[in-house]
């Protein structure tokens, strides 16, 4: 959380150019941070210790480990794949008979990088595609399958299906997460679904007077390959109910949710984690009125979480709009600002969800019920312009640019360690905010996908309060309000001016109470920030770095050249005095690994 302290008052409350010229913003920024030391010179003696430190740093991290916030849920880092031009035919789905390497016909590059970032949660099967999606088609014989209209005007032809994507899961070794559709079946093919996924094979008890037998439904999907169950824990209810899901009110999508999980089959001691249709971006009228709607029946208990869905749209203006590669410096400021609304996003609806600030850390009662937040669609949404090919229906190129938002919102998720539980990104691979672009046998990775894997130390590690104090920079078209997108959400994000300098979290390590994570993202485009790290009352004994950087802004993997943007190692000073101190280059997104004495 940006908090500025006395000496950064004047730098951090002036707005700063961003269309200045490099040298002249220097010069500006310089003369704000002088200005500010003179002044708080002659306002207090006490803050000559500062003073002696601004003269070695522009920025400071005071990371303070008495202050846990939560355990970060490794299932922040989920991906989310969708039947959408070409995520999942070809990206995922190559076909057995390929010549692309495959494994049963998916592909082995999104399986390999996949497990290369230890992928905890897959979404599938949307998306607003999942609210058309018939489960029954997609299994059996891939020969006898159906070729359906499917969602976003297209022809699915059901070669990937269930099994498939199961498969796909146990492959990655991550967990699956299904979107059943509430909107054209009833709650009865829901609850088979759950059979299917989850009844044991081989008799089981009727817990009735009647013998024990097998299953229907469990025999269905022994004969369709799969003996064992699929074991599936986690269930959205629904997809954005309030648009493509049906265009519902809050109160007609609870009394469906209610429906639908009034009765379903458990084989599993722990309940299913059922996770209702939230808000579009930051509508908390509809998360109000849904959970006053849920509550008016008090026998609705089966909500584990609620989703929310935020997307960064490249236009200040217009949703799903702007160029993926072609943007302005005040474009870049303003899409990482509205993108760091993801943090009001999350406590608007904390709040809105019935919990108080009081509840934000060590809850008093932690056996008390509670609703998680599962971000689980958001990302940076351009207009036409960078598809793969015609079919690839909203795929786009990722630059810099969208490394340094990934880095944003992972560190929010992180900061909010005691609120968010799941988060998927839309989507992994040749859709919306990729980590992975594929066309047939060409392949490459994003810059988004080494933020992944430059965060990875921070699953399932404990989440620790950082101060990051540094001059904010200036979004000069943070003037009207932003639209989020959707079509029931009347609301909007409100204008915001300023982008925080530097932003990052903490964390320590599960397995070695000595070894501390920090991830740092430096937004400007023309500043490195030289940076003094410290421990409220720990040493720093060494740390190790890398780092995610590139000569501009706008540069990208491309089939061609996949290696243009990749992490390097960063070059650490050692500590003085038990405090580190580093400059964190222009648009980088940098990970320490922090070893205390
Ligand atoms: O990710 C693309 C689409 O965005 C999803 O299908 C939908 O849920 C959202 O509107």
């Amino acid at each position: 959380m940006y908090r500025p302290t006395a000496l950064y008052i004047v730098a951090s409350t002036t707005e700063i150019p961003t269309t200045m010229p490099l040298n002249s913003r220097r010069t500006f920024l310089k003369t704000s941070t002088l200005a500010a030391s003179a002044l708080a010179l002659r306002g207090s003696g006490a803050l000559a210790s500062n003073i002696v430190q601004s003269t070695q740093a522009d920025a400071h991290i005071e990371l303070l480990p008495a202050e846990p916030i939560g355990t970060i849920s490794p299932e922040i880092y989920s991906h989310f794949i969708e039947h959408l031009g070409g995520v999942i035919y070809d990206g995922v789905y190559v076909g057995e008979k390929s010549k692309i390497a495959n494994t049963a016909g998916i592909r082995n590059s999104f399986l390999d990088m996949m497990r290369a970032i230890k992928a905890p949660v897959l979404r599938w099967p949307g998306g607003c595609f999942a609210d058309s999606y018939d489960w029954h088609d997609g299994i059996g014989p891939r020969d006898k399958r159906p070729a359906r209209a499917g969602f976003w005007d297209q022809q699915d032809s059901n070669q990937y299906g269930l099994h498939d994507f199961m498969r796909t899961c146990k492959l990655i070794g991550c967990k699956p997460y299904l979107a059943a559709n509430l909107r054209t079946q009833p709650a009865r093919d829901f609850y088979q679904e759950i059979e299917y996924a989850n009844a044991p094979s081989g008799n089981l008890p009727s817990n009735s007077a009647a013998p024990a037998m097998p299953n229907a439904q469990a025999l269905l999907r022994a004969a369709n390959g799969d003996k064992e169950p699929f074991n599936v824990d986690l269930w959205g209810v629904g997809n954005e109910s309030w648009g493509c899901g049906g265009n519902m009110t809050p109160e007609e999508y609870a009394a469906e949710y209610r429906r639908f999980t009034a009765w379903t089959p458990s084989y599993s001691k722990d309940p299913l984690r059922f996770v209702a249709v939230g808000p579009n971006g930051d509508d908390t009228d509809w998360t109000t009125r849904l959970f006053k709607a849920l509550h008016a029946n008090p026998e609705s208990r089966k909500l584990w979480g609620l989703s929310i869905h935020y997307y960064t749209s490249g236009s200040p203006t217009k949703f799903a709009a702007g160029d993926a590669l072609k943007f302005s410096a005040d474009e870049h400021y303003d899409l990482l600002t509205r993108g760091s609304l993801m943090d009001k996003v999350i406590t608007d609806h904390w709040l809105a969800m019935g919990n108080t600030p009081a509840d934000d850390r060590a809850k008093a009662d932690p056996t008390a019920p509670r609703v998680e937040l599962v971000v689980d669609e958001r990302g940076a949404w351009y207009g036409k312009g960078t598809e793969l090919a015609p079919g690839y229906n909203l795929s786009q190129q990722s630059t810099m640019r969208d490394a340094l938002l990934t880095g944003i919102t992972f560190d929010i998720f992180q900061r909010h360690a005691d609120k968010v539980a799941v988060a998927a990104v839309a989507q992994s691979i040749n859709c919306i905010h990729s980590l992975m672009l594929a066309q047939e046998d060409q392949f490459t990775l994003t810059p988004t996908f080494h933020v992944f894997k430059m965060y990875l130390p921070h699953q399932g590690a404990q989440s620790i309060r950082a101060e990051f104090t540094a001059p904010s920079l200036n979004n000069p078209l943070g003037n009207t309000p932003s639209q989020v997108g959707g079509n029931s959400y009347i609301g909007q994000l409100p204008p915001v001016k300023t982008l925080a300098g530097l932003s990052g979290s903490a964390s320590i390590s599960p397995t070695n109470p000595k070894l501390v994570t920090l991830t740092v993202v430096n937004p400007s485009l023309d500043r490195p920030l030289t940076t003094e790290v410290s421990l409220r009352g720990a040493s720093i004994a060494f740390a190790t770095g890398t780092v995610l950087v590139s000569n501009d802004i706008h540069d990208h993997n491309t089939f061609a050249n996949p290696n243009a943007v990749k992490p390097t190692p960063a070059t650490l000073k050692a500590p003085t005095a038990g405090r580190l101190f580093h400059t964190f280059p222009a648009a980088s997104i940098t990970t320490l690994q922090i070893t205390l004495t």
